[in-house]
């Protein structure tokens, strides 16, 4: 049999990570980056993650034989669908299947359905109705655009009158555009937080390492939420006899209930949980890899991950396909200073090949590109997931913070207590 070619789509850290797990795999004969950045150069094409046709002529034309999604949009917009029409082999769910992550809305009616454990919650699309409900709630609420609103959408109000403030944001100033069309108001959970990542083949569903995600900008937890400043994993708040209760009550009812309602679920699936005085429940679906989990996850993963992806695509996953190495993984998230407000780009890189010559660190790119003369300069956001691997939480962090002690540019800025601190400081 030829090598896979596989055209991934998507342009961060997770997808670097993909590229760099995906080039390992001895079925893998060439991968490509849709639009990728200067970690995943010079394999990079230039195209817009959105633009399902200009992605499907572009997968034909290289002879692609496996398409792998990175992002959200992509999936919600039916990137997986089109590209099944057309005869052609794409990871990740149909859009029917990725409305658990594009609609709250319709993953929080789903859950009621499959009896899912997870916040109690009302949905509004009136204003007057939402602020009603709101100013009596029986519970503290969190309140939360229905559509995709790149991670932004989710208000933790400290009063009543924040939370009147957050729905007329949402849904009178319509900060969100048509993603808060439909607002969903849920009880608050308290608790620990953990993201289950499980490969699904349609049938079954087959859990990842578990992993911790730092959503707060600075440390203590403390700043605006983020994209995730750095994770780590295994996390021991979900130990093996709790990861098969999730995969049990949470994990496996999603692939059996999509099954069930014609739209059976194929992809990643990421529970993100709440782990509660009564139970974990569910926070959030995302139906895809998550950022930077991926750069934690796969590090942990043994095996040919595009045959996993096959297997997925195929129907014929085995639980025990999926075997996850010994050890740990931690990612430090460097940032562009001011993120995730306003912050300036095109800052020079220094010290990426530095880092990793270190042993047991490897940096997944995210925003960053080449300039013309091949130097890496700072192009988003989060810049870099410098990620640690070693045989212990704290090995793997120590590693992390000594490849980030390598690596420098203007106004770079990371959490230091990334796993609790463990890792020291640098
Ligand atoms: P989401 O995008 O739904 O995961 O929400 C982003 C973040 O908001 C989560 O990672 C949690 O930290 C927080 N969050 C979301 N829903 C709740 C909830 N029901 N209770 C407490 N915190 C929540
Ligand atoms: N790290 C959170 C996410 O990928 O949604």
């Amino acid at each position: 049999m030829n090598g896979e070619r596989v055209l991934i789509v998507g342009g961060g850290g997770r997808e670097h990570a993909l590229a760099w797990r995906l080039r390992q795999s001895k079925s893998v004969e060439a991968v490509w980056v849709a639009p990728g950045n200067g970690g995943t150069w010079p394999d990079n094409v230039a195209a817009d993650a959105m633009d399902v046709e200009g992605l499907l002529v572009l997968a034909k034309a290289r002879g692609a034989t496996l398409t792998v999604v990175g992002p959200e949009a992509p999936l919600g917009a039916g990137i997986v669908d089109r590209f099944t029409d057309a005869g052609m082999r794409c990871f990740g769910p149909v859009a029917a299947a990725a409305r658990l992550e594009t609609s709250k809305a319709f993953a929080k009616a789903f859950m009621a359905r499959h009896g899912i454990a997870t916040a109690r919650y009302e949905v509004f699309k009136d204003p007057e109705a939402a602020r009603d409900f709101v100013c009596r709630a029986p519970w503290p609420v969190v309140i939360k655009a229905s559509g995709l609103a790149a991670g932004k959408g989710v208000l933790l109000p400290q009063s009543t009158q924040e939370a009147v403030e957050a729905i007329d944001e949402l849904m009178v100033a319509r900060r969100f555009g048509s993603a808060a069309d439909e607002v969903v108001v849920e009880e608050r959970l308290e608790g620990e937080e953990v993201s289950l990542l499980a490969l699904c083949d349609g049938k079954v569903a087959v859990a990842l390492v578990p992993a911790r995600d730092h959503k707060r900008a600075l440390d203590g937890d403390l700043g605006p939420n983020t994209g995730g400043m750095g994770a780590f994993a295994p996390t021991p708040a979900l130990d093996a006899q709790a990861i098969e209760a999730v995969r049990k009550t949470v994990l496996q009812p999603v692939v059996d209930g999509m099954a069930a309602e014609g739209s059976p679920y194929i992809g990643v699936l990421y529970a993100g949980l709440m782990l509660t005085a009564d139970g974990p429940k569910v926070l959030e679906f995302n139906c895809r890899f998550g950022d930077p989990e991926t750069q934690v996850v796969l590090p942990l993963l043994e095996g040919d991950l595009a045959a996993l992806f096959g297997a997925c695509i195929d129907g014929t996953l085995k639980p025990d396909d999926v075997v996850c190495k010994p050890g740990a993984a931690a990612t430090v998230v460097m940032a562009s200073g001011g993120y995730p407000g306003a912050y300036t780009k095109g800052k020079v890189i220094q010290g990426i090949d530095k880092a990793n010559a270190i042993e047991g660190v490897q940096v997944f790119e995210a925003g960053t590109r080449r300039d013309a003369q091949g130097t890496r300069v700072t192009s988003g956001g989060r810049v870099l997931a410098v990620t640690g691997i070693g045989n212990n939480l704290q090995q793997a962090l120590t590693k992390a913070y000594q490849g980030v002690g390598a690596i420098s540019f203007e106004g770079a800025m990371w959490r230091r207590d990334i796993g609790g601190g463990l890792g020291g400081q640098s």
